[in-house]
């Protein structure tokens, strides 16, 4: 046994073990949380004889004598300093960082308290942020060190919790010290653990599994075959998803499951899958859509390799392209992207008689009530989620990926069960952004007027349907881009391949065919003889005008005040990068599409209950923040609530930047409600009162008859302009957004800054490897942008004179953060050296 101090008490371990199961499950300091096992991601953070050091990488028997330290161990004016200026900065997201840059902060104070922006993002790079782009993060260091080594007061809080200020995140403090609960974090008595064996083949059929020696394991609890679900299936939209392959079945991507083992003891699971014997008729993988579409092709699922098929036509394009002056014509590859959450999916189900209790950190837990209750064939009742606290999500934790092989292991076993990936079973299991191949055909008379866009859209939707529908549909009623124009010919489709599987991803689609358009634009642009930031102002949708999809465009559309605000940086610089965005508020296309709230006095404050899940967005500081603004109430008195399914109502899915419109005005009408019995009122005489509300998108389905249909109740608009250094690196982005009211605009910058660096990886630094259906790369050698690798982002809010009637006007922002970048990034080098760089990660630069 090896004794060292944490936090100055004595502590002994067995030298075998790693620092990190110490410190989280011997001690339970779960601040220090576990996001990539390989040194890679900083957040088990900690400081050892007063030097920073990964958790995950320290073997006890290196620590004798050691001095450890974690965010407990700091003095109680450390947290307070903390916890105020990441709050106040806006640095804090989903959180799951956040207590590794803290004590990685402390470990550069403890040798520099007057650090320059440049040494706090040096001392910070081997701490990932997915969320904020770290701009944030950093601003708060600088706020702490200057409190600490002046001796400053903190202020005290006196926020007024009104919109359009800012507010520190609803559990922020918890998020900062690392209090808060991530699934991961919770024990529960009597726990088991669980974890699927993955194919060892992208497309083989199974011919036989043998579990008669893993059974003989001791720590063996359980093994689960394909027959034993109920129904093996699942999926939000198509159900083609194999809970288990079953024998005779085939595998169609590596992150398949085959069988599920539960142990009584984690660290027992791989010894045990290792024991299960799988036999394979392995057959040669499709990994190309195109392949796929083929007559030869081998039917990957029985309606055939195409998942879906749209077809976008509006107006008269070969009129149109009679007319043209000039036309492009060009072929765009965007790749997959790897969502990279700093938190690993994780889900514990609790058997309670003949029901679950599920603890997860999806997206959508009524999507997972579903799922799960369809998959056990029983009552949707029987099935209670309740949301902790996640980790980030960016459209990757809408599907199961846990937890429905809790559920399943649980209902069996009557034990509670906990799932939890490992980051490289992660980065294999979890969907992806599409992969997309576009051939897109643009005309423009000889002043530069747009009029028309024909474009054919492959997406690889990869082994699963996942959502790969509707990032179709969105990629095809986005591709002709913000502009004033109407005659339009887009033919989507997705295809099935042995890729991983690609759903939701920020920009849904929309990120990918931006980036033909953005381009395509450029090019016409020098035939025309006039500049980039011209050729958008001349075509730029104002209201009244009518979209490439016959919508007529709002009177809260602010697009050319978010070029007018780029103007000036586009004049003076020779060189530059732009590009313009819209992107849909809500699901739209006729679809359902509610925001739900219940409001209730309980114990003499109001409980805002939604289960809108708060993957880093902000959704619940909206929500407090309208709440706050609709009553009056000052955000003392009013609890935002967990997502859960018997407290709080459905309220959709947190996708298609719908969270601030659709459930912030249901909590405003709640609210509402609230008020009329209120008004004047001692909150305590309306005790045990609750009001409900809802608030009903209402839209046109797609291929209406309508000559103008409504096809998203809102849009959000975005130019961002790229400019480059001498090095030819991105010295600044600057990033115009129209999102209506801005509730929280330090959140919103948040949201804009961690969109951009999302972005930048996404164009230039991350290199998704992927050979025959196998990855080619690891956490740490897939390129995610560091704190070193940020340029400067100079984030400006445009408004409309008039906004939109729900929750006060305010659009979404989250996913439209990130679709300008790319092709911006690429007109920058464009407009430099005149290479157009078609395909992505872009080439000939200085990040390859
Ligand atoms: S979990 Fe230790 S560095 Fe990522
Ligand atoms: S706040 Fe940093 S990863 Fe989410």
């Amino acid at each position: 046994m090896i004794q060292f101090t944490v936090n100055g008490t004595s502590v002994s371990a067995e030298s075998s073990r790693r620092l990190i199961d110490v410190l989280r499950q011997d001690l339970r300091i779960t601040s220090v949380k576990e996001g990539c096992s390989e040194g890679a991601c900083g957040t088990c953070t900690v400081i050892i004889n007063g030097k920073r050091r990964t958790a995950c990488k320290q073997q006890i028997g290196r620590l004798a004598g050691a001095e450890i330290l974690t965010i407990e161990g700091l003095s109680q004016r450390e947290k307070d300093v903390f916890d105020y200026a990441f709050g106040l900065a806006g640095a804090v997201q989903c959180g799951f960082c956040i207590p590794g840059m803290v004590l990685t902060a402390k470990a550069l104070f403890l040798n520099n308290l007057e650090p320059t922006r440049d040494e706090v993002a040096k001392a910070i790079r081997g701490n990932i942020c997915r969320c904020t782009g770290y701009v944030k993060i950093i601003d708060a260091i600088m706020l702490a060190a200057d409190f600490l080594r002046n001796d400053k007061t903190l202020p005290k809080q006196s926020a007024s919790g009104l919109i359009a200020n800012h507010y520190s995140r609803v559990m922020n403090r918890k998020k900062v010290l690392g209090e808060g609960q991530y699934v991961d974090d919770m024990i529960v008595e009597g726990m088991i653990y669980a974890s699927a064996l993955r194919a060892e083949h992208p497309r083989a059929k199974v011919l036989s599994i043998d579990t008669s020696e893993a059974e003989k394991h001791p720590h063996c609890i359980k093994i689960l075959r394909a027959e034993d679900v109920p129904f093996n299936k699942t999926g939000h939209i198509i159900p083609d998803w194999d809970v288990l392959i079953a024998v005779g079945d085939y595998t169609r991507y590596l992150g398949d499951a085959i069988v599920l083992v539960a142990a009584d003891k984690q660290e027992y699971l791989d010894e045990i899958k290792a024991l299960v014997k799988v036999e394979y008729q392995v057959e040669t993988p499709l990994i190309r859509p195109t392949d796929a579409m083929k007559a030869e092709a081998p039917l990957l699922h029985p309606n055939g390799n195409i998942l879906s098929r749209e077809r976008l036509k509006f107006g008269d394009t070969r009129a149109a392209k009679a007319k043209a002056k000039h036309i492009v014509t060009q072929k765009y590859f965007t790749p997959f992207q790897e969502h990279a959450y700093m938190e690993p999916e994780a889900a514990i189900a609790v058997a309670e008689g003949d029901s679950l209790h599920m603890y997860t950190s999806s997206q959508s837990i009524y999507d997972e009530q579903h799922e799960i209750s369809r998959m056990l064939n029983i009552s949707a009742e029987q099935v209670h989620c309740h949301a902790m606290i996640i980790g980030g999500g960016f459209g990757g934790k809408e599907d199961m990926s846990v937890q429905h092989h809790a559920a399943l292991m649980a209902w069996h076993t009557k034990k509670p069960v906990k799932v939890i990936l490992t980051r490289q079973e992660s980065l294999v299991v979890s969907v992806k952004k599409h992969l997309a191949e576009i051939e897109m055909t643009t005309g423009c008379d000889e002043n530069g007027k747009l009029l028309f866009t024909e474009a054919t859209i492959i997406t690889d939707t990869g082994a699963y349907a996942s959502l790969g529908g509707p990032v179709l549909q969105r990629a095809c009623t986005h591709a002709a881009g913000p502009y004033n124009y109407q005659n339009v010919d887009i033919l989507g489709i997705a295809c099935y391949t042995n890729n991983p599987p690609a759903g939701a991803f920020r920009g849904f689609g929309v990120s990918q065919s931006c980036f033909a358009i953005e381009n395509n634009l450029n090019l016409l642009a020098d035939k025309v003889g006039i500049s980039p930031w011209q050729i958008r102002y001349l075509n730029a949708v104002v209201p009244g005008d009518v979209l490439p999809n016959g919508q007529i465009v709002s009177a809260d559309c602010a697009l050319k005040q978010t070029l007018e605000a780029v103007k000036t940086d586009c004049d003076s610089n020779v060189n530059y990068g732009i590009a313009c965005a819209l992107k849909n508020s809500g699901i739209g296309v006729g679809l359902p599409d509610l925001g739900r709230c219940i409001v209730s006095v309980e114990n003499g404050k109001l409980h805002v209950r939604t289960s809108a899940a708060d993957i880093g967005q902000g959704s619940s500081t909206i929500c407090l923040q309208i709440a706050c603004q609709t009553t009056g109430l000052p955000p003392e008195k009013i609890v935002i609530e967990a997502p859960d399914t018997i407290r709080t109502p459905d309220s959709g899915t947190t996708t298609a930047s719908r969270q601030t419109l659709f459930t912030g005005e249901s909590v405003k009408q709640a609210a509402l409600a609230f008020m009329k019995d209120f008004n004047g009122a001692n909150i305590t005489d309306l005790e045990g009162k609750e009001y409900y509300a809802e608030y009903s998108g209402v839209t046109d389905p797609m291929g209406s008859p309508k000559k103008n249909p409504v096809s998203h109740v809102a849009y959000g608009y975005a130019t961002q302009v790229v400019l480059l250094g001498e090095d030819k690196k991105i010295e600044k982005v600057i990033a115009a957004y129209d999102a209506g009211q801005v509730i929280n605009p330090r959140s919103a910058e948040g949201q804009v800054e961690g969109g951009v660096v999302m972005g930048i990886g996404w164009a230039l630094t991350e290199k998704f490897k992927i050979s025959e259906g196998r990855l080619g790369f690891k956490y740490a050698t897939l390129g995610l942008p560091r704190s070193t690798d940020v340029p400067l982002i100079d984030v400006r809010f445009c408004q409309a004179d008039q906004l939109g009637k729900e929750a006060y006007g305010a659009k979404g922002i989250g996913e439209i953060a990130m679709v300008p970048t790319a092709p911006a990034i690429a007109g920058a080098y464009y407009s430099d050296d005149k290479v157009l760089r078609s395909v992505m990660p872009l080439t000939n630069t200085p990040y390859k």
